[in-house]
């Protein structure tokens, strides 16, 4: 009801619009209705405002939000009127943050509920202008927009410890934010490679913690490693500090600080190592990853931590104040005899109860100055003060626990929020952590779980997309990973009526992209999602490989190394590849794009399509699939969590049937070998037919090439991991994993 009030007398002439218009905003607004046959337009030259009626601090930043748009916008602006052509109206009541748009031939009216909303009514605005290519003038279909959030946690995060990114670059990701309505900038000021805020209380901390002496090049799971040794870091002084908050602000955006603890504090300890619980002095480290040193559970490290975040507080209006708490080895503690008297005294059960006394001591001390704590899910384990805010990370579980236990959540699962990801399987991508978070799957992203009662629901605040940056060394990187996902996460969390998601492409391959990478924003972003996209099927004899293209204009060129070419087009977008007899044969294919150009190495053999059954199944997150194995395509290199059958057992047993027999002189058979993950090369493999006997073959290598003779419908191999992972390697008596692909028949 509240909704309809405050759109007062403009509903009255909604049925002079036509409902069935495409909206170039995004995201999209929950009511977006053109004029008339939807085909009328304001022309104007100026964009005059009445500057006493538009709300403070919008009336003092409107040249800024314009500049964003439009090229020379000072010379579409008029400062002198005092009515103009944009007119606004404050209207008290209505959703909170809802506006209204309304442009007709003769002026633009904004109805706003509060400066934010007076904000966002202005992009949307802008994204609705034209510009005329002869006279530059404006034009601006006649429209109507009612528009508002669906949820108050809009957010995206930045990662500046693992690399750190200037005051003027954080500035240019607000701006892009604000462009997309978000309303929360989570800034991950500390982590182990680098403390990024100055605090005047603690020196040390900038002038020892944001600075390391090496940098770990590469993936840091590639054997062995490479460094970089050039000096790294950097901070903000305080009074940067204020400057961003307060820039952020004026953009209605609101930034919560994260300080890390009880964990990932190596930058801290490296320079105060007293708070640690063996005192060791360690320097920055230049390896992402996870450390066992951490905060001490002593009075002594929590005051220190209290300390610091009275001075973040002054710092940052925010009512959450992020403390981390992910990922927290227990071994110091273990060891400790200060955290074990602790937990001796406090009669706790094991380490994990310390941690939760950890964290709600710093709940405790945020509460009485009116703040409240958040914390990544792990904040959970142990038990959790009411009150706190949990942020859900490893998938949505840890939300939706702490959402029946009724706190507060928001939702960042890595499977749609962690933008850090791959964001298409070509192997062209720039190098990023591991995952596969295309742009679509972001768009599919449900912030709110079903598992959730209508009375559990409202503790989802919304949710938000991280840019974790150890992979992520520049600003145009940064905008490549962040952009287009950030739009498509907008439109989740905006909620307005969400397109199909062709729809939203379209707007976005039209007006958005154009934009971004246009001269005013100048933006380096990521063109994946116009990718040719392929799947690939079973055919008999063999596999079919299917193409979507985004554009007519694409197309793709086949050449093999033994100059077959293309003989398998099938038609324009399938392309068969038939089981080869003879020998293996390599193909490139080559996809010609006027945009985004990519290619695919494929070997083509006996096991082609082959029927795969698995006694003993591959985990289920690393399972693309049971063609995977025979697909002509090895495992991608470096690793990216896909396009493997990744094994959490030592024994791995799985069957081919080729259909008919075939003679075999050779396999070669594709593993990985990436310890620092846990994954190890097997010991042995066994190859059995229903004929002959089972020959054996120890694996030095991650391609082993295997001489086998053999005549068969079939192979049965049986492949025999470590039992356990060896002394001295990360995970060291745990079972290893094995990771295959591709098995090569020849
Ligand atoms: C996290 O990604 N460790 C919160
Ligand atoms: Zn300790």
């Amino acid at each position: 009801m509240r909704s309809l009030l405050f759109l007062g007398n403009f509903w009255i002439c909604l049925h002079f619009f036509s409902q069935n218009s495409t909206c170039n905003i995004l995201p999209t607004p929950v009511t977006f209705v053109k004029a008339g046959s939807g085909n009328e337009f304001l022309e104007t030259q100026k964009l005059s405002f009445d500057s006493n009626a538009c709300p403070e601090p919008i009336n003092v930043i409107f040249a800024e939000i314009a500049k964003l748009y439009l090229p020379s916008a000072h010379n579409y602006l008029d400062h002198k009127a005092d009515k103009g052509l944009i007119k606004f109206q404050y209207i008290s009541g209505g959703y909170p943050d809802s506006y209204s748009l309304n442009i007709t031939s003769k002026e633009i009216r904004i109805a706003y509920t509060s400066p934010a909303s007076c904000f966002y009514a202005l992009h949307s605005l802008f994204q609705l202008i034209q510009i005329n290519p002869v006279d530059s003038s404006l034009k601006l279909p006649l429209c109507f927009v009612k528009d508002y959030p669906k949820f108050s946690w809009r957010g995206l995060h930045l990662d500046v410890a693992r690399h750190f990114f200037t005051v003027d670059e954080v500035k240019k990701y607000l701006d892009l934010m604000s462009m997309y309505k978000f309303n929360i900038f989570h800034w991950h000021l500390t982590d182990d490679q680098g403390w990024r805020i100055e605090i005047k209380r603690y020196p040390k901390l900038t002038e020892i913690g944001a600075w390391r002496d090496s940098t770990v090049e590469n993936h840091y799971a590639t054997s062995p490693r490479t460094w970089n040794t050039k000096r790294y870091g950097g901070f903000y002084t305080q009074e940067q500090i204020r400057e961003v908050v307060a820039y952020a602000a004026d953009r209605q955006i609101t930034i919560v600080p994260e300080i890390e603890m009880p964990g990932h504090a190596r930058a801290a300890l490296a320079a105060y190592p007293e708070y640690s619980c063996s005192g060791k002095q360690q320097p920055v480290p230049g390896l992402w990853g996870v450390f066992e040193d951490v905060f001490c559970t002593k009075d002594s490290s929590l005051h220190f931590l209290q300390n610091i975040l009275e001075e973040v507080m002054e710092l940052f209006p925010s009512q959450y104040i992020h403390v981390g708490g992910d990922e927290v080895p227990k071994t110091r503690w273990k060891t400790c005899p200060n955290c074990q008297k602790k937990k001796r005294i406090l009669e706790l059960k094991d380490e994990t109860e310390l941690q939760s006394y950890f964290i709600g001591q710093m709940d405790q001390y945020l509460k009485k100055r009116g703040r409240n704590l958040m914390g990544w899910d792990e904040i959970l384990e142990g038990g959790l003060s009411p009150g706190a805010a949990v942020m859900s990370w490893r998938g949505t579980e840890g939300g939706i626990a702490a959402a029946q236990q009724g706190h507060f959540v928001v939702m960042s699962p890595g499977s749609h929020c962690y933008f850090d990801h791959y964001q298409s399987k070509s192997t062209s991508e720039p190098l990023a952590i591991g995952g596969y978070t295309p742009l679509e799957k972001v768009y599919d992203f449900q912030p709110v779980p079903q598992e959730l009662s209508a009375q559990e629901a409202p503790f989802i605040l919304g949710g938000q997309a991280n840019l974790w940056t150890e992979y992520i060394p520049s600003f145009d990187q940064l905008t490549y990973m962040t952009y287009p996902r950030a739009i498509a996460l907008s439109q989740v969390l905006w909620g307005g009526s969400k397109a199909p998601y062709q729809t939203f492409e379209e707007v976005l391959k039209t007006h958005h992209i154009p934009r971004l990478m246009g001269p005013i924003l100048n933006t380096h972003t990521s063109l994946s999602f116009m990718k040719p996209s392929f799947k690939f099927k079973r055919i008999p004899n063999g596999i079919s490989l299917g193409f979507e293209f985004k554009d007519t204009r694409e197309s793709v060129a086949v050449s093999s190394n033994d100059g077959h070419d293309g003989v398998w087009l099938d038609h324009e977008k399938t392309l068969d590849f038939k089981r080869t007899i003879k020998k293996t044969r390599l193909y490139n294919l080559t996809f010609l794009s006027p945009c985004c150009a990519d290619s695919l190495t494929l070997i083509s053999h006996q096991g082609l399509g082959a029927q795969v059954s698995y006694e003993t199944p591959p985990n289920e997150r690393y399972n693309s699939g049971d063609l995977t194995l025979v697909d002509g395509q090895f495992g991608a290199r470096p690793w990216r969590g896909n396009q493997w059958a990744g094994f959490d057992t030592n024994t791995v047993k799985v069957r081919l049937d080729f259909g008919k027999r075939i003679r075999i002189t050779e396999l070669e058979l594709g593993f990985l070998y990436e310890p620092t993950s846990w994954i190890h090369l097997p010991l042995e493999i066994r190859v059995s037919t229903n004929r002959g006997k089972d020959q054996s073959y120890k694996v030095n290598n991650e391609r082993c090439n295997l001489k086998f003779q053999a005549k068969s419908d079939h192979i049965f191999l049986h492949i025999e991991g470590l039992k356990t992972i060896p002394i001295g390697f990360p995970g060291e008596g745990n079972i290893p994993w094995i990771f295959c692909d591709e098995f090569v028949i020849k």
